[in-house]
Formats: C-alpha cells, structure tokens, sequence
C-alpha cells in the first residue's frame, strides 16, 4: 500500500497539523510504503518571499525529521524536485471541467481571507491531484478540510482513464486524521492564517503564555463546568493519558475547579510531549547537509516513480517526445 502526503511551507507548524496530520504520517511509516513531500509549488500563492520560502522550506523538512520521520522508512523531499508534477498537472487540466475547480470551497475560502485569486491558487487542486496521482498513490492521510481534494483527485483519475480508455491512474483514497479538528486559543479551527496557534517548536516561555491565555467560559470557580465545551479540555485530549483525563472530566463536572489549573497542567504536558522533539530539531539545524542529503535521496527515489507514471501517461495521449524516441537527445 503506497502512502502519500504533502505539507504546505506557508508558516510555522502548529499543534493542530502535529495532532491532526503528522503524527498520523509518522506513525504509517512502520506499516507502509510512505512518501511525504514539502509542497513548496503549492505555497508560491501565499509567500511571494524568496528568502522566506527558502527558509519555510527547510524549516518544514527539520520539523518532520524531529518529530520522528526516519529517511530509511520514508521518502521525504521537496515538490519541486519532482517537476514532471507540473507536466501532469497540466495533461489533467485538459480533462477536467471548469465547473470542478469552480465547486473548491478552499478556492472561496481562501479568496474570503484575502489570498489574490491567482489562477495558481484556481489550479491548486490539479496541482494536488497530480502530486497523489504521479506516485500511484493508494492512500491519502489528511484532515478534513483536504476530503474535497481527494475527491477531485478521484474524478480526475477517472477522467483521465475514460478518455484515454486505459487504467494507467490509480483512484487513492483519503484517509481521515485521528483528530480532525484541533481547536486554536480562540476555539475556532487552530490555523497558521488565524493568528489562533499553539506552535510545535515554541519556546517553552511563550508556549505557555499561549496556553494560559485560552479563551474559556465565566463560569464561576465553585461550579461545575462542562468539559465537553471546553477549549482547554479539547486540549488537553490530545497530550493527557485516559486515567488523567477521567479524573480532569470529574474535577470539571465537581465544581471547585478553576480553569487556570486545566491550563497549568495543559502548560506541563504541552513540554512533556514537544520538549525531546525540540531538542532532537536543535541538533539536526546544527547539521544542514545530513538534511539536504535526506531530501535528496528522497527526491531520486520519488523522481524514479514519477518518471516512469508519466511514462505511462504520456504513453495513454500519444504526446511523443524526441526522448521516447531516443535515449541519445
Ligand atoms: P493551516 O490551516 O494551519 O494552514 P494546513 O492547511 O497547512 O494548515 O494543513 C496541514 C495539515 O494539517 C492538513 O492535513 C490539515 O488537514 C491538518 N490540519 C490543519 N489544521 C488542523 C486543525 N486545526 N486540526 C486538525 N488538523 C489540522
Ligand atoms: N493542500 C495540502 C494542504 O494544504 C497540501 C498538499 C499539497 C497535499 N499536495 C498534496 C496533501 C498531496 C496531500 C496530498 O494541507
């Protein structure tokens, strides 16, 4: 089974990507073939910043090798070392309506916030299915809101397949993240773009300022609360262990608890869990050509499947190349 999944270098990673995709992603790579790529193509309609990108880049690439990636069980690498993604993109642009890309609610979503309505940002989700369609991909780990890119992806393929009437692309399917829906400081879904974010690699200073500053109800210390609804609570789900987080769910329904001794513990956890990740990324930024190596090799090993699919592809629509016909060009 053949896994894949890419990641945005548009800002920091925060913990709703930890919780909600990546250490989901980690996890895989003990039981599939894995291959996990920085979308830095995709992040060209949000950072218009040379240094930037270069920097959001590698940043990405440190943070997925220190929370646990291991190179000898996974491919990691860089979207733009694969640039046959761009020639497919296109081939599958020709046989997808209009009216799909139409239908994105990133697209609306997006352009709501203000991000231009670029034709890139238009295109996005071919650019997305072609990344998953390149390497043959079976499955497809994301959060929630990417399901309506995966089904795009899943009507591309078979666009593509009926009109060239052959089955040289693979339907993948998504795969829902255990937690699909982080909540930010503020209660809304946490986001890079929301200013709402708890970060991985926080200091543990400013984490914790994050932290006591989560929005909760009034309620008064002497009565009950409900943990259900609240924002501390969702969080501390994610870090507390079953034990833990039953007596949390009485002290809150008891009454005589005050919020501050959720986020004070939440504060602890939040150390406990990312403080040995902080410590394993320190190391590798001291070593930036162990990770260049790591992307390289990543990047000839995903290169060689590409290659070979657009083999395939360019097989199935009769565009020959002087390089089909020759290996001397
Ligand atoms: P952001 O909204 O911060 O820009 P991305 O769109 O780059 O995040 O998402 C990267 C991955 O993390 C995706 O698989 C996405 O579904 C997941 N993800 C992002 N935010 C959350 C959240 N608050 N809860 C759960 N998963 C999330
Ligand atoms: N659009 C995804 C996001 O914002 C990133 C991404 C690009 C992706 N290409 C992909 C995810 C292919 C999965 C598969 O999170």
């Amino acid at each position: 089974m053949r896994v894949l999944s890419g990641i945005q270098s548009s800002g920091k990673l925060h913990i709703g990507n930890y919780f909600g995709a990546i250490k989901q992603h980690i996890e895989l790579q003990n039981e599939h073939d894995c291959l996990y790529f920085i979308a830095n193509y995709h992040s060209l309609t949000t950072v218009q910043d040379p240094p930037l990108l270069r920097q959001l880049t590698l940043d990405a690439a440190l943070d997925y090798l220190a929370l646990g990636l291991k190179p000898e069980k996974a491919l990691l690498f860089r979207q733009t070392d694969i640039p046959e993604v761009n020639e497919l993109t296109w081939i599958l642009s020709t046989v997808t309506g209009r009216g799909l890309l139409e239908r994105a609610h990133s697209y609306k979503d997006k352009t709501a916030k203000g991000i231009a309505p670029s034709m890139g940002l238009m295109l996005y989700p071919i650019l997305m299915a072609a990344d998953i369609l390149i390497y043959k991909s079976n499955l497809v780990p994301v959060g929630k809101d990417q399901i309506q890119h995966i089904e795009m992806t899943q009507d591309m393929a078979g666009y593509f397949n009926n009109t060239y009437k052959c089955d040289v692309l693979v339907r993948p399917e998504p795969r829902l993240n255990a937690f699909s829906l982080v909540p930010g400081v503020d209660g809304q879904k946490m986001s890079k773009s929301y200013g709402n974010a708890i970060d991985i690699f926080d200091s543990p200073q400013s984490a914790k300022k994050r932290i006591m500053g989560i929005k909760t109800d009034s309620t008064h210390v002497e009565d009950p609360k409900n943990p259900e609804t609240c924002n501390v609570f969702a969080l501390l789900r994610l870090m507390a262990d079953e034990n833990e987080l039953t007596k949390w769910e009485e002290r809150y329904r008891a009454g005589g608890m005050g919020y501050g001794d959720a986020k004070k513990r939440l504060a602890e956890l939040y150390e406990e869990t990312f403080a040995p990740f902080r410590e394993k990324r320190a190391k590798l930024e001291a070593d930036p050509d162990f990770v260049e190596d790591v992307l390289i090799m990543g990047a000839r090993k995903a290169r060689a499947i590409a290659q070979q699919t657009m083999h395939e592809v360019r097989e199935a629509c009769g565009l020959v190349t002087a390089t089909t016909k020759t290996d001397n060009f």
